[in-house]
């Protein structure tokens, strides 16, 4: 069976991480894609890019609606190699770090929580409040890895493209799915 990877794109600044994740991880045969979108992000991709949610969705082998928590992802019996939120915003960040599953990215990472399967927040905000500060603490408590989109600079980036890739290969890598999607350091 095919790794399954389950992604997420949340109401955030920088759904061109979406973008780039989706065709990196659709374009592999040894691997399902699974993606949720929710309302919000479908907004933040008109508003801050020349995206549309298709370019997302279009690498997905199956697409699944936010709001139907009777979907694959709401069950524990639906088996997955990880998840990823990206971006996750706060609000997001909020649901999952206080186990409200109340839409279909919600329950799924609540239940990959459960199971003791990978969850990768890709957060983005600031500056922080003191109230995002502890939602991720309870969320790394709980089990999930918090990566947030904050670009660095020691891989000399020449475009938003470079910056972008590198962030996504970063996450890829915490799912450990091999990617050259940026020059390592020492490379
Ligand atoms: C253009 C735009 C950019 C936004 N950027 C962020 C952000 O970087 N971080 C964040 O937490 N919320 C951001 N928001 C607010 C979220 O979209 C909002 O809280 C929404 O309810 C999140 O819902 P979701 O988590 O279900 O996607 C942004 C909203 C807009 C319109």
């Amino acid at each position: 069976m095919p790794k399954r990877i389950l992604l997420a794109v949340t109401g955030a600044s920088g759904p061109h991480y979406a973008v780039a994740l989706a065709r990196a991880l659709g374009s592999r045969n040894d691997l399902e894609l699974h993606i949720i979108l929710s309302e919000a992000a479908r907004q933040v991709i008109a508003l801050e890019s020349d995206f549309t949610p298709d370019d997302i969705l279009r690498h997905a082998t199956a697409v699944h609606d936010e709001k139907n928590i009777a979907a694959p992802p709401a069950s524990g019996s639906w088996q997955h190699a990880g998840m990823i939120v990206c971006p996750c915003s706060m609000a997001s960040l909020a649901a999952i770090a206080h186990g409200m599953g109340t839409n279909l990215i919600h329950r799924a990472a609540d239940v990959t929580l459960k199971e003791g399967r990978k969850l990768v927040l890709v957060t983005r905000e600031t500056p922080l409040n003191l109230i995002h500060i502890k939602n991720m603490l309870a969320a790394k408590e709980a089990g999930a890895d918090i990566v947030p989109a904050s670009p660095g600079f020691y891989h000399r980036p020449k475009s938003i493209e470079d910056m972008v890739n590198h962030l996504a290969g970063r996450i890829l890598d915490q799912l450990g799915i091999e990617n050259a999607l940026f020059t390592r350091w020492g490379e």
